[in-house]
């Protein structure tokens, strides 16, 4: 079982801002209790030059937050209230794969289930948060149903340049089980791709493969060389299915092995060269499995809060240290090929988001923060979505805004840099990352 160890590089304290983004945050903060400013991207800009188009997937999105697949993101009247909220980017709730005759290898992972516990945490090391238990797992309407939602959900994504993404649980060989059920990869993929291309056209379309956080307490997930395996051999499988017309993205799950083990889960991922064995981006990471807590008669859930985003961070600089390190040695720095990253994991406020960010990811999604009581808001009216949005983004010492005030004036960046290229810059500048961060951190 993994211990839970710290990351190294936090963002503390207050951050650091001169008088007049000082004065205009508490404003905006106030001010915007009643609605966000529209265009917001644009008012953010212009007032505080940060620019927040960034990607997700390698495609550009107009800002860095979104909704992690789950239960807030199955039915049409949810997208569209995000889309009004401004989120930009949606994922659907995770569609179990079928072969042509319907039969699905996971079916065990699309069970009805809807009751859900929404409760706060403590985490082992600290921290006060929030988690939410429940039985359910995959969708468990039909596929019909599922490609119905995935085309008015990109309607309403279209008209509010708000990117919507389907996530897929793919047969996956457990045990003894030799063999790939290639059917399930390519007739789903080719179906869900007809239902993007009715609406967007030729364009490739991205898709994560959600390797759920209830895997690591299967009984297919007990051999590290069986999960590399499988992160080896899915960009393959989904690439193929529908060559040149899928973007795979690995959302990768937390094993109940060590933070080394996620370590090599990350390297492996990074391994092939560009081409249909690479994926194309990377979700992480999903949340942590509880094999001991027990909830309405079941062992074993998942489960979120601060020990999630402590563990994420910790493996995600693990790994940038580790592939800095080696590109020392071997001078190949401009070699270095990061896969884009997509944050998930207790994004409760922009400063974690922007701890994210230092470790490179370029945008993030959120699940949980969509479901907490509406006395967590400062926001007293709207949908949660944009109650959260106007938390992350505004709030004087813990958002968003503030803290990228703070990073570009930490790292000297220049004024135009988006988020995107911020991302990109902290992943081959870890080391960068590291020493200012701990100058500050012990000023
Ligand atoms: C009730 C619930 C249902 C979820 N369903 C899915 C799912 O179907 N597919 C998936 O990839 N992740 C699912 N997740 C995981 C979230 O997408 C997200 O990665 C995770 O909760 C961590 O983010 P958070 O801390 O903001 O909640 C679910 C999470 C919750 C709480």
């Amino acid at each position: 079982m993994w211990e839970l160890l710290p990351p190294r590089v936090r963002l503390v304290g207050a951050p650091c801002l001169n008088e007049r983004n000082t004065r205009q945050l508490a404003q905006d903060f106030d001010k915007f209790r009643n609605g966000l400013p529209r265009p917001l991207e644009a008012y953010i800009l212009a007032t505080y030059g940060v620019d927040l188009a960034t990607e997700y997937a390698g495609l550009p999105v107009k800002n860095p937050f979104g909704k992690a697949s789950g239960q807030l993101s199955l039915a049409a009247h949810q997208i569209e209230r995000d889309a009004a909220a401004g989120l930009g980017f949606v994922i659907l709730k995770t569609l179990v794969a079928q072969d042509p005759s319907g039969r699905q290898s996971m079916r065990e992972w699309a069970i009805p289930e809807t009751r859900m516990l929404v409760e706060p945490i403590h985490g082992r090391m600290g921290g006060e948060g929030w988690t939410v238990t429940w039985k359910g797992r995959g969708w468990f309407d039909s596929f019909v149903a599922y490609r119905h939602l995935f085309g008015q959900a990109l309607n309403v994504g279209q008209a509010s340049n708000m990117l919507v993404v389907p996530s897929v649980n793919y047969h996956l060989p457990g045990g003894k089980e030799t063999f790939w059920k290639q059917e399930e990869y390519t007739f789903t993929t080719l179906r869900l791709f007809e239902t993007w291309s009715e609406v967007c056209g030729d364009r490739p379309m991205p898709l994560e493969k959600d390797f759920s956080p209830t895997l690591a307490g299967n009984e297919r997930a007990t051999q590290q060389a069986k999960i590399a395996e499988w992160l080896q051999s899915v960009p393959g499988l989904i690439h193929r299915a529908a060559p040149g017309k899928v973007w795979v993205g690995l959302k990768v799950f937390n094993t109940l092995f060590d933070d080394h083990f996620q370590v090599q889960m990350l390297d492996g991922v990074h391994g092939p060269p560009a081409g249909d064995d690479r994926a194309d981006f990377l979700v992480y990471a999903n949340r942590l499995f509880d094999p001991a807590k027990e909830f309405e008669g079941k062992l074993g859930v998942a489960y979120g809060g601060p020990d999630l985003s402590h563990r994420n961070l910790a493996v995600l600089e693990k790994f940038l240290s580790v592939r800095s390190d080696a590109d020392a040695r071997t001078r190949q720095r401009d070699l270095v090929d990061h896969l884009p990253i997509s944050a998930s994991g207790d994004i409760h406020s922009g400063r974690i988001a922007a701890e994210y960010l230092l470790r490179g990811a370029s945008s993030f999604q959120m699940h949980t923060i969509f479901q907490l009581p509406n006395g967590q808001f400062s926001m007293p009216t709207g949908s949660k979505t944009e109650r959260a949005l106007h938390r992350l983004l505004f709030h004087p010492q813990d958002g968003f805004i503030p803290w990228l005030l703070d990073l570009k004036e930490t790292f000297g960046w220049k004024q135009e840099m988006n988020i995107q290229q911020m991302a990109k810059w902290c992943q081959n500048n870890w080391k960068n990352v590291e020493e200012l961060t701990s100058e500050k951190q012990n000023a």
